[in-house]
């Protein structure tokens, strides 16, 4: 008989275990995501995401502060318009509701909280698209630049500290940096959505933002497909190329392999969502008892940090953070 290895003896007690482990997770790591709606009395519960709402700018900035108490990293917001046109011209306005939201948070924190802005048009888009559309309802590439590029320094200008380019269009980060810079906003961080694929996911998100794209029509005309590795890692490359300071990998626990290649490949800080239908299943599996939501929760989030990702971008955010705080 050979001497039993005894990797065991690591695992006996809870203090042997938080010594030899790994991984951590804090809530500076967790960024919540939270939506803001224009002309909204109250804030109003999003049906298939549990606990999250559209929210006032008032309630806005009160759930900001629970979060921030809570020692969440940062939150990133995205805007339900009231009116939505064919150029999503809501995103790009000095008075569109995200702006008027980071001038509110910004009021608030000052510096002392980071405040993104998710940059895209599928908001404010009456077709649902992520950017403008040609006669033939493709989406055009180079046009929607333009609109992108508008977009950052009107969140800049309203005090977003880091603007999050969600639209996979090609150029996007080189588009964005080149307009902040000369509008003087040298400081905005650029956090890009490298790799986002075309996930059947986002469908709670979609409800969230009342978004549908037009003619039951999808994104893989632009954002990655779920059967693809290596090009994602030609898609980070680029984003880094062209500027980007922090790149993400969407939605999460299908693509932990996109993370963990980014985070050897690459020396930028790497974050992943974990996004709306990745929160719903865990909701609504636990709604039924059929597991333990809190504790699928965290694994999931481990997960994500074991994989390589600095931080993550979660519905959970709050949640998880006065969990491990208390
Ligand atoms: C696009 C955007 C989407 C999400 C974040 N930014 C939706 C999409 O690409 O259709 C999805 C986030 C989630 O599902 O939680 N602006």
């Amino acid at each position: 008989m050979f001497p039993v290895e005894r990797p065991r003896r690591l695992r006996r007690t809870s203090a042997l275990r938080t010594l030899v482990s790994e991984t951590s997770l804090a809530p500076h790591q967790l960024i919540a995501p939270l939506f803001v709606a224009e002309a909204l009395v109250e804030p109003r519960g999003i049906t298939s995401l549990p606990g999250q709402f559209q929210h006032t700018v008032s309630s806005l900035v009160a759930e900001a502060r629970r979060c921030h108490a809570a020692g969440v990293g940062g939150v990133i917001l995205f805007g339900v318009p009231l009116s939505k046109d064919d150029t999503g011209s809501g995103a790009f306005d000095d008075n569109g509701i995200v702006q008027v939201a980071l001038r509110a948070l910004r009021d608030e924190f000052d510096d002392d909280f980071v405040v993104m802005a998710d940059l895209c048009l599928d908001e404010y888009t009456d077709h649902g698209h992520c950017g403008v559309l040609k006669s033939d309802g493709s989406v055009d590439n180079d046009a929607t630049l333009e609109l992108y590029a508008q977009t950052a320094i009107a969140q800049a200008a309203a005090g977003a500290q880091v603007v999050a380019p969600s639209g996979m269009m090609d150029g996007q980060v080189g588009a964005i940096r080149t307009a902040l810079d000369s509008a003087g906003f040298l400081d905005t961080v650029i956090l890009a959505y490298s790799a986002k694929y075309a996930s059947a996911l986002y469908g709670p998100f979609r409800d969230a933002v009342e978004v549908e794209i037009i003619g039951g029509g999808d994104r893989r005309g632009y954002q990655q497909d779920s059967r693809n590795r290596r090009e994602a890692l030609r898609e980070a490359r680029l984003d880094v190329l062209e500027g980007a300071d922090i790149i993400m990998v969407k939605p999460a626990m299908t693509y932990l392999d996109i993370v963990s290649d980014l985070r050897r490949e690459l020396d930028v800080p790497i974050c992943a969502y974990h996004v709306s239908g990745e929160y719903a299943m865990i909701k609504s599996a636990a709604a039924q008892g059929w597991i333990d939501g809190d504790a699928v929760a965290l694994e999931q989030l481990i997960a994500v940090r074991r994989a390589g990702a600095d931080f993550v971008l979660t519905y959970f955010a709050r949640d998880v953070s006065e969990r491990l705080l208390s």
